[in-house]
């Protein structure tokens, strides 16, 4: 398949088929369409389309809501909506009229880059598994600008491309990414890259007294595995230490999951993929910051040999917990990987997980949450405003704590309450953190879009790359 070549510059209009006319609310007659526009079709988000006579271009204005509003998100959204309303009708080209842009708080160059970013993740489409594609490739998107900003673009499809990986990677059935093949598609990423790369298995496990993983993993045919990464190009420098969940379905172990559609539970290891994603896109753009990846896979299903609730695991760190409900499995395997990541002396360390239900009864499905170190919660938050991926600060509630108290361990995985499972989840990970400079995301709300909207199409959201890697470059 032939990408999607995207030029910009005053070069004249040649051959596309459509132009795309983005248009604010209120400056309807400023558009110099030959068409009248009535108000509605400016309201953020419409895509509406003047189809031209035999011979005559077609237009589709593409509604930015007030322009005191304008941010660099809604230009994505607006780029994502606008690109999959080209592809429905099959046109192959089309130019983008952004004169809009130069007189904004933003300059030429930033509107270009998120038009960019959104109409290339809004027409991503997982085909691996379609007969025939859902709809026809665009061939070529011309920006109608100033200047040309060729290399601007290029940055954006580095990072669009590290969003794809993970992307693809969440999207991928349960039975296909099992945690043999998620193992080896890491790999097959970063080998040949300066990223050092182990993956331990088995004894390799057991020796390092990764017991949640092996605990945990126990019920499938397929081994735990934790794949380690180390991005370290500045010598000396203390990393960044990141840690993902990588749960390749998540069928709740023994306590078994019993609704009906249950196939998002392929999802689960979303945090997996936003830490593989942001070291694809920091190793690409060769980021001069040093980074630990730490990904523990492992399968969570009943079956012979899995584990039983009422087992007790042991952590290398002193403490055990008792296996009250084994859907809670993700902080299993998290700790371990957490105490892992102490071994690199990190200055910062950051996990991040599709963990709990409640994350979106607290938070709804647009915005994450996490909880940690004031400074980096901060700063995550700034990041994660600037790129898209939402998040915010919830409490590390004290008090909490002893619901996770168990009767013959030092801790459960599990309290007995419907209230405020997300923040218990936090505050088990703390027992984990080894005193470091921690942060927690819960992105189970985040992981998937379930039906289209802005530049998400239904599936796997990529949430959690761009986050990373910009916090991670101080952006
Ligand atoms: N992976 C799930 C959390 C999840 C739920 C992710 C929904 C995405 C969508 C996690 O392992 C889990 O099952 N959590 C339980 C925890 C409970 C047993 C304490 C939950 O949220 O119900
Ligand atoms: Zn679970
Ligand atoms: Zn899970």
């Amino acid at each position: 398949m032939t990408e999607l070549a995207i030029t910009s510059g005053r070069s004249s209009l040649a051959g596309e088929e459509a132009i795309v006319y983005p248009s604010f609310e209120g400056a309807a007659e400023a558009s110099g369409l030959p068409f009248e526009l009535v108000p509605y079709m400016a309201k953020r988000g419409e895509a509406t389309w003047f189809f031209g006579r035999r011979g005559e271009r077609h237009y589709l204005v593409i509604g930015l809501g007030r322009r005191e509003e304008l941010t660099l998100e809604r230009v994505r959204e607006a780029a994502g909506i606008a690109g999959r309303a080209l592809r429905k009708p099959g046109f192959r080209s089309a130019a983008v009229s952004l004169a809009f842009g130069s007189s904004e708080a933003f300059g030429e160059d930033e509107i270009v880059s998120a038009w960019t970013e959104g109409w290339l993740l809004g027409t991503y489409e997982f085909n691996e598994y379609r007969s025939s594609r859902t709809s026809s490739p665009m061939e070529s998107l011309h920006f109608l600008t100033s200047e040309e900003y060729g290399s601007e673009i290029e940055r954006v499809r580095d990072r669009v491309e590290a969003v794809k990986l993970a992307r693809d990677l969440v999207n991928e059935p349960g039975d296909r990414l099992n945690p043999d093949v998620f193992a080896e598609r890491i790999v097959e990423r970063f080998i040949g890259t300066s990223v050092k790369i182990k993956v331990y298995k088995g004894l390799e496990l057991a020796e390092r007294g990764m017991n949640g993983l092996l605990t945990v993993g126990r019920g499938s045919r397929y081994s735990p595995a934790l794949v380690e990464l180390v991005y370290d190009p500045v010598p000396g420098e203390a990393p960044i230490a990141l840690v993902g969940k990588g749960v390749t379905f998540d069928m709740g172990g023994m306590n078994v999951k019993t609704a009906n559609d249950i196939s998002d539970a392929r999802m689960d290891m979303g945090g997996a993929a936003a830490v593989v994603g942001a070291l694809d896109l920091l190793v690409r753009t060769k980021a001069r910051r040093n980074v630990v990846a730490l990904i523990p896979i492992a399968d969570n299903v009943p079956g012979p040999g899995a584990c039983l609730p009422s087992e007790v695991v042991a952590y290398p760190n002193g403490l055990t917990v008792q296996v009250k409900n084994t859907d809670a499995e993700g902080r299993l395997i998290m700790a371990d990987a957490m105490l892992h990541a102490a071994k690199f002396d990190p200055a910062e360390l950051i996990d991040v997980a599709t963990l709990t239900g409640n994350v979106g009864q607290a938070l709804g499905l647009g915005i994450a949450g996490m909880w940690g170190d004031a400074g980096m919660t901060a700063r995550l938050h700034k990041a994660g405003e600037a790129c898209g991926d939402r998040i915010w600060a919830m409490p590390l509630m004290d008090d909490y704590e002893e619901q996770l108290r168990s009767d013959y361990a030092d801790l459960s995985n599990w309290a007995p309450t419907p209230y405020g499972g997300a923040i218990l989840a936090a505050l088990f990970l703390r027992r984990f953190s080894g005193g470091v400079p921690w942060v927690h995301i819960d992105m189970a709300n985040t992981s998937q879009a379930k039906s289209e909207r802005s530049y998400y199409p239904v599936g796997a959201s990529g949430y959690g790359v761009r986050l990373l890697a910009d916090y991670i470059l101080g952006n």
